[in-house]
């Protein structure tokens, strides 16, 4: 049973129907209206709204239902209990059609005036002006949020869920490595985490990619490890990666050349867009990787010591932790053109080969698996033993070894069932019931069977990037969603909206100036806010996280080319504290506001946000003194804006700086 039966139910109700059909009906009119209006060309202009005594009263009846319907931090849970994702009514207000699908008289656009922007810009811009709120006035009627405290200074690394000694303690058996796994706590950090002592903006991208400051991430541990091997030196109040900072002898660059040598088919940027990289050192593969076109997500556990994924973040490449243990990744089937291992310490043989076969979930058809381990090419027996292993159960799998060249062994998923169709009764690993959904991770275990490949070859033949970032895959069709008007249009209009609005962002609040290169999608749909970045030429990565509230959308954002992972916003998610630049959250807290504390969220939002950075919140307006007032108690400088749907909209931007 799935989530998706679950919340089948609710689907039918007539209700949601019309909500969801009414959403992007409302996001169609969007651009309609657009094609025949130049001056709606600047969908979100900022204007400072004008408080008033209604919304403080929305305010407060949504304050009392918020406590009356949260449950403290909810506790591990499999996907199945999850209650239904609630219907959201205020996330499709517009402003353009009324409740009834009219078009609505008290539509406006806006005049735009520079001054006021460069105003606005001063209050929530980098600048040092006070705290300024457009609304104009603070309610004390309310009462008002405390200001959060500092955490103790022992929690400048913490990762909620990954931290908890308590609950590691507690578990009878860690040969699999449960220990790294996610164990959430129940009471929820109610502070801020503090930064390092000397902590400085991160060095931006392309030079972060050979150095970052030392007191960002103040570990040595690497440096003695590894030194000897090259990849990390301290020069003064700087790490720096010598010749890429790599595991490979002859650098990054020159292993890549390999790689592509090796298999003229991976054309790299083009055929291999999105890549994995398994224990990924100081993430130079990904680093490097980047330069030719192509994504690597690299991830690795927690480890106290070493902090690789911290390392990876402050540099700028896609990074994430994750540990192949007992549960699902959570990353979606076919999801990577390549996944790599550079003696990544995993026993792929072990229980059956059950973590080769997380691999094979999230292989595309047809992807490849690059192994450079001491079993390729040492001949010592109990290598060669591993080795053999190794060879045995990737052809019980249909993997080909396509090359095996130096230390670098290659092997190819298939692109089709015929393989595993040909395999006698009863072979070993068997194949996975025709009932597992492949894209269920959330708190899902790792399955020791082969995950099938779609009968109708969905997934096998994306297009070549960069064609694919907005050519509709054929997976948009398999998302368990109700649309009465075609996927492909429904995706192609968000995709223009968040064009149109991203493009007014970086217009009217100077987005080139931010030096963004880690940014969070904390609901990104269909990824069309991470594309918008891309064609508008932000040199930087979006983390597009599918909340576990809605559909599952994820296997489309890869099939796009870009990276993502499933999420419940109601928990922390597994990155280190100051990771993002930007996070973005449009629609999300009306949704979540019905499952969780949403100052919960908030706090976790600042612990993931660097000091500098910047967050964009779009959501109903009924939210926004809420949002503020946490905001606020967060330390952070804020300001709401409407969108371009102009004043009467119901819709409105809260934007906020955390100040270094
Ligand atoms: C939400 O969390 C905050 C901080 O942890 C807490 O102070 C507040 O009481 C919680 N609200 C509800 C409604 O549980
Ligand atoms: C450990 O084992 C005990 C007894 O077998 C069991 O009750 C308990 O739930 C187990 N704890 C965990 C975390 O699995
Ligand atoms: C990467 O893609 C961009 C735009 O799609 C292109 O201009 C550039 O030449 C590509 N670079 C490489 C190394 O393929
Ligand atoms: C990996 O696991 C298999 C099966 O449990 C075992 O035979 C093998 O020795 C292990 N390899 C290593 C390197 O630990
Ligand atoms: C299945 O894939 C193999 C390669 O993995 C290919 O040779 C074969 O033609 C494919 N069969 C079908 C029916 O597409
Ligand atoms: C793959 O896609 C291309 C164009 O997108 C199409 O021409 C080709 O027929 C497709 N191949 C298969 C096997 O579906």
């Amino acid at each position: 049973m799935k989530l998706s039966d679950v919340g089948l139910d609710v689907l039918k109700t007539p209700r949601l129907v019309k909500v969801i059909a009414f959403a992007f009906l409302s996001i169609s009119a969007i651009f309609l209206f657009n094609h025949f209006s130049d001056s709606f060309s600047y969908p979100s202009l900022p204007f400072p709204i004008s408080s008033s005594s209604n919304a403080a009263e929305t305010i407060l009846t949504d304050i009392t239902t918020t406590s009356a319907a949260v449950s403290p931090s909810p506790p591990p849970r499999p996907r199945l209990k999850i209650s239904p994702p609630p219907l959201p009514p205020t996330v499709v207000r517009t402003g353009i059609i009324d409740e009834n699908g009219a078009m609505s008289d008290s539509f406006e656009i806006g005049g735009f005036d520079p001054d006021s922007v460069d105003e606005l810009k001063s209050t929530t811009g980098n600048s040092a002006a006070g705290e300024n709120k457009p609304s104009g006035e603070d309610d004390d009627s309310k009462t008002p949020i405390e200001k959060f405290n500092l955490c103790d200074k022992r929690k400048t690394d913490h990762i909620p869920c990954l931290d908890n000694d308590e609950a590691i303690k507690r578990l009878n058996n860690t040969d699999r490595g449960e220990n790294y796994e996610r164990h959430c706590p129940k009471q929820t950090l109610n502070c801020l985490i503090p930064p390092p002592d000397g902590y400085k903006k991160p060095i931006p991208w392309p030079q972060s990619r050979d150095k970052v400051w030392f007191n960002n991430v103040p570990h040595t541990r690497l440096v003695e490890d590894k030194g000897g091997q090259n990849w990390i030196r301290v020069e003064k109040d700087k790490f720096v990666f010598p010749g890429g900072g790599t595991q490979f002898i002859h650098g990054a660059d020159q292993y890549l050349d390999q790689i592509s040598q090796m298999i003229p088919g991976i054309t790299f940027g083009e055929r291999t867009r999105v890549a994995l990289d398994i224990g990924c050192g100081v993430a130079s593969f990904g680093a490097f990787l980047m330069q030719r076109n192509t994504t690597t997500l690299s991830v690795a556990p927690k480890d106290v010591h070493e902090n690789q994924i911290q390392f990876a973040l402050e540099r700028g490449v896609p990074a994430m932790v994750a540990v192949f243990a007992t549960r699902r990744l959570l990353y979606p089937s076919q999801a990577f053109e390549m996944v790599h291992c550079s003696r990544c310490r995993i026993n792929w043989t072990r229980d059956d080969g059950i973590l080769l076969l997380e691999v094979n979930r999230m292989l595309r058809a047809g992807g490849y698996f690059v192994w450079a381990a001491q079993p390729v090419y040492k001949h010592e027996d109990n290598l060669q033993e591993q080795w053999k292993e190794m060879v045995d159960l990737t052809s019980q799998i249909c993997w080909e070894l396509i090359k095996k060249e130096g230390y670098i062994a290659v092997w190819r998923k298939p692109l089709n069932n015929s393989c595993y169709n040909r395999r006698g009764a009863g072979a070993k690993p068997p194949l996975c019931r025709p009932d597992d959904d492949p894209d269920d991770v959330w708190y899902v275990e790792m399955k020791p069977c082969i995950t099938r490949l779609p009968e109708n070859g969905y997934g096998a033949n994306v297009s070549t990037w960069p064609a694919r970032l907005h050519n509709p895959p054929e997976r948009l069709q398999s998302i368990q969603m109700d649309a009465y008007i075609s996927r492909k249009e429904i995706m192609k209009a968000e995709s223009r909206f968040w064009f149109e609005t991203v493009e007014s962002y970086v217009r009217v609040f100077r987005w080139k100036e931010f030096k963004l290169r880690n940014v969070l999608d904390m609901k990104a749909g269909f990824g069309g806010f991470a594309a918008a970045l891309t064609d508008l030429g932000l040199d930087c990565w979006v983390m597009n996280v599918v909340p576990v509230s809605g559909f599952n959308t994820l296997p489309v954002i890869y099939d796009r080319g870009l990276v993502g992972a499933m999420h419940d916003w109601c928990e922390p998610f597994d990155t280190y504290p100051r990771t993002y630049d930007l996070i973005h959250a449009a629609f999300l807290f009306s949704v979540e506001k019905k499952r969780c504390n949403i100052t919960n969220i908030m706090l976790e939002m600042d612990r993931m946000l660097r000091p500098g950075g910047h967050v964009y919140i779009r959501d109903s307006l009924s939210l926004m003194d809420k949002l503020q007032q946490v905001a606020k108690a967060i330390g952070w400088t804020s300001g709401v804006h409407d969108t371009g749907e102009g004043p009467h909209a119901s819709v409105r931007i809260l934007i906020c700086d955390k100040r270094m």
